[in-house]
């Protein structure tokens, strides 16, 4: 929606209304849009406010000073951005929005989930809100096509699902990404030892290929942001993502997203197309965000054909299971390829798992790494690198245990050998 659109987009069954609407009119009389729209978000607010104060000075009802400024407020928020929830998105402690309809909004800060006193006027301008989201990053939600991902242009991830799906109204998810984990952080956590952290960092630069499998939620995303901020600095990442969640520090780093068809089923580009296109651009590394169908297939190649320290996760609920699900993945290609096949691909392409989990007291963890050690076509052998032996559950069912490291098995030794990763060469066991 163009700006002057915004500001003039009446508000409808608010007890003042009238008066709301009186003074966009105004201030649409009174700037210059052209001149508004070359300014920062910051700027055009500032300019806004003060305007519409000047003008509510002059010849305004008779408000009381709080009344004054809370018209204002209501006024530029719903001319510059998301209306009432612009003082949500700005509160730094807020990481979750979520409103379930025009009259209940919650959010989550430190974990805890509040309603807040925040309301919409009415399910109209709720609906204007979400239409500004979608429309500027060229979606539409309607009822042909009633749920629908977004992302601010500040990073937020945006979920929108509305009538006849959502049952009591237009319901939006505002998601705000924390600052990612870096690996010490980790560490620092307790979701992973020391000694593991820096085996993985001289497996990632060493270039071999890593698996991160987990169930929902088990911290896969946030333990591959992690990883990924080993890769050496001068190196071209190429990351390959269903939603960008990631967000790598390095100077050299391309993010592609998969986008969805459009409402008359067009247009669609996959995680698959995606990987395609990235063995185009010269990538020295791939970064999967979650491979979930085809275009396992695609990755497993790419690792095998020159494209190793290559990155991906998977939906798995052990390590070993990890493999199970990656050869359904691969199958899943239109490929017809015979399952011997399949396993040959992914005996030769990955090298290590580490899977994560969940604790009971909402922690996430290492709980496993394996270095996968088997002949190109046998089954699948899995060597333990490390193991999270959980001890009994403290109070509060908070988890605790220990970390134990196993001895590498010859090839990774080898492996890490000639990538001048000497500290783990010499010694049989770890820690
Ligand atoms: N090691 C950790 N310690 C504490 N919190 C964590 C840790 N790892 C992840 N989290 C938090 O757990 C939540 C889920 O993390 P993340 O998105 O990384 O999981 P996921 O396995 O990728 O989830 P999904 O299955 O939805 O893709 C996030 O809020 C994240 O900040
Ligand atoms: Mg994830």
């Amino acid at each position: 929606m163009a700006l002057r659109d915004r500001i003039a987009a009446p508000e409808k069954d608010t007890e003042d209304h009238d008066l709301a609407n009186i003074y966009r009119e105004r201030l649409l009389e009174e700037i210059d849009v052209d001149e508004l729209a070359r300014l920062s978000p910051a700027q055009r607010r500032v300019r806004l406010e003060r305007m519409l104060s000047r003008l509510l000075s002059l010849d305004g009802p008779i408000l009381s000073a709080q009344e004054r400024g809370a018209l204002v407020q209501r006024i530029v928020d719903d001319a510059l951005g998301l209306g009432v929830l612009e003082p949500l998105l700005a509160d730094e402690s807020v990481t979750e929005i979520m409103v379930n309809g025009p009259q209940d909004v919650f959010v989550e800060r430190n974990g805890q989930v509040q309603r807040v006193p925040t309301r919409f006027a009415s399910s109209e301008q709720l609906y204007q809100t979400i239409d500004r989201i979608v429309s500027s990053v060229n979606r539409r939600v309607d009822e042909s096509s009633p749920m629908v991902d977004a992302r601010l242009p500040t990073g937020e991830r945006v979920n929108v699902i509305i009538p006849p799906l959502a049952l009591d109204g237009p319901t939006m998810t505002i998601r705000r990404f924390p600052t990612p984990f870096r690996m010490g952080e980790l560490v620092g956590k307790g979701s992973l030892d020391e000694q593991t952290a820096s085996l993985l960092a001289a497996c990632v630069r060493a270039r071999l290929n890593v698996v991160v499998s987990g169930g929902t939620g088990s911290g896969k995303t946030t333990f591959l942001n992690a990883l990924s901020g080993l890769i050496p600095d001068d190196e071209r990442i190429v990351t390959i993502e269903d939603a960008a969640e990631l967000s790598l520090q390095q100077g050299h780093v391309v993010r592609l997203e998969s986008r969805p068809a459009n409402v008359e089923g067009r247009g669609a580009v996959t995680i698959r197309d995606l990987v395609r296109n990235a063995l185009r651009m010269r990538p020295d590394r791939i970064i999967v965000g979650e491979v979930r169908g085809g275009e396992t297939m695609d990755m497993l190649q790419a690792m095998n054909t020159g494209h190793d320290g290559s990155l991906a996760t998977v939906h798995a609920n052990s390590a070993f299971d990890a493999l199970g699900r990656l050869e359904t993945l691969a199958s899943m290609s239109e490929l017809d390829l015979p399952v011997t096949t399949i396993r040959d691909q992914i005996n030769s392409a990955i090298d290590v798992v580490v899977h994560l989990a969940r604790g009971v007291d909402g922690s996430r963890r290492v709980v496993e790494v394996q270095a996968l050690v088997s002949e190109r076509r046998g089954d699948y052998r899995m060597s333990p690198l490390a193991e999270f032996v959980p001890g009994p559950l403290g109070p509060d069912h908070t988890v605790s245990g220990r970390f134990v490291q196993y001895g590498l098995p010859d090839e990774l030794r080898e492996r890490l050998r000639r990538a001048g990763e000497t500290a783990f060469v010499a010694e049989d066991v770890l820690g």
